[in-house]
């Protein structure tokens, strides 16, 4: 089976191994002739980008790259990025890489045909209404990573330098308007980012699938996409080449994002104040923290993971999941521990209250606490499931 197609859920994708030659044409469905290409600065030095570039070039479209993202993005990132955008004169985005560039790009969208600040458009109450659609640019994304699914998300989260928390910035119009999914570019992905991100996209359906909201549209992908990425990570990280296994890995991250419309949980909660003080990897730091978090929710998902098992194969319920994913994070290269990654136990007592407002917080299958987030960090810090 050739694994491509067209689909138009939840936003209208090309997705198949070449497509990236069908970008320019993408961009003049959405009414661009001179887009501004966001991407990050390592990736901005590859041949990836220099060759979307020509190839928009080649068809006519002035297109000029803005490379300004960190990892863990700053509000910098995104208000330099329109500045850069308002004074070349741009009519639209292409968000091209993995998480980072893919949010920052979003919110320099999002952020073109705003007075007010960005940190206005945090994802609280009914803020969003403050946005102004009309003035929105339009978006297409290339995502380089098979992790985030950004390309198929209505948010951005960007760290706010004030207080050191990740914020959400939410627009149901932050959707990209398009979506050129080509699993060819990220065949040159290293193991460990390979690992990383794709362990991000297994939070995002694992804890989506375990949240407790009544959505089965977003279960019935998490359990599909949990079950490519059991059958599929392994050989993308083992063998990058594999254009199967870099396919299957990339729709699975954009199943994942779709999904976690269902809401997250406390792998979330627990990571955003790692990569927000310490910039922690956030697929990194999520794959740390899977089995401790799983292992803390037992008594409310034991139910729903024994169904889960079924599905994938493996025989025994939560246990069964409980050491597949151990065997995975093993095979893969993921460290066991909290401390591997650089977060202290000294770090638990500041980090709680920050995990426990996080927005992901209110769709764990658990209630928690601030004492739960300070013992759940050490458990994950010590190595103690
Ligand atoms: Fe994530």
């Amino acid at each position: 089976m050739e694994l491509k197609g067209n689909w138009n859920f939840p936003t209208s994708i090309r997705f198949g191994a070449g497509r990236i030659r069908e970008l320019p044409e993408v961009c003049r469905t959405l009414g661009m002739s001179r887009p501004l290409l966001v991407t990050d600065a390592a990736l901005a030095r590859l041949p990836l980008v220099s060759a979307a570039v020509t190839t928009c070039a080649e068809a006519g479209l002035e297109c000029l790259v803005y490379s300004n993202v960190q990892g863990n993005p700053i509000a910098d990132n995104v208000m330099y990025g329109v500045a850069t955008f308002q004074a070349g004169g741009h009519d639209g985005v292409i968000a091209f890489g993995g998480g980072s560039a893919l949010d920052v790009g979003k919110a320099i969208g999002l952020m073109v045909g705003q007075a007010r600040p960005l940190f206005d458009f945090e994802d609280r109450e009914d803020w969003y209404l403050r946005v102004n659609v009309s003035t929105m640019a339009p978006v297409v994304a290339v995502p380089t990573t098979a992790g985030t699914g950004s390309e198929v998300g209505r948010a951005a989260v960007i760290t706010d330098p004030a207080d050191h928390t990740k914020k959400i910035i939410f627009h149901p119009r932050m959707m990209p308007g398009a979506v050129v999914a080509d699993p060819q570019l990220t065949c040159g992905l290293p193991p460990q980012v390979t690992a990383a991100t794709g362990m991000d996209a297994l939070s995002h359906s694992l804890e989506a699938y375990c949240s407790p909201l009544y959505h089965p549209l977003a279960e019935g992908i998490a359990v599909e996409a949990m079950r490519l990425v059991k059958e599929w990570l392994p050989a993308a990280v083992e063998e990058g080449g594999n254009l199967t296994a870099r396919a299957n890995m990339l729709i699975a991250s954009s199943m994942g994002a779709t999904a976690f419309q269902k809401g997250l949980g406390a792998m979330h909660s627990l990571s955003h104040p790692c990569g927000a003080n310490l910039n922690t990897h956030h697929g990194l730091t999520n794959a740390v923290v899977m089995p401790y978090v799983l292992a803390w929710n037992r008594p409310a998902i034991e139910a729903k993971l024994q169904r889960l098992a079924a599905y994938l194969g493996l025989p025994g319920g939560f246990d069964a999941i409980l050491e597949w994913l151990l065997s995975l994070r093993r095979r893969i290269g993921i460290p066991n521990t909290l401390a591997e990654i650089g977060v202290q136990p000294e770090h638990a007592a500041r980090f709680a209250p920050q995990a426990l407002a996080d927005p992901s917080t209110p769709t764990n299958p658990l209630p928690m606490s601030r004492d739960d987030f300070e013992h759940l960090y050490l458990n994950c810090i010590r190595g103690q499931l």
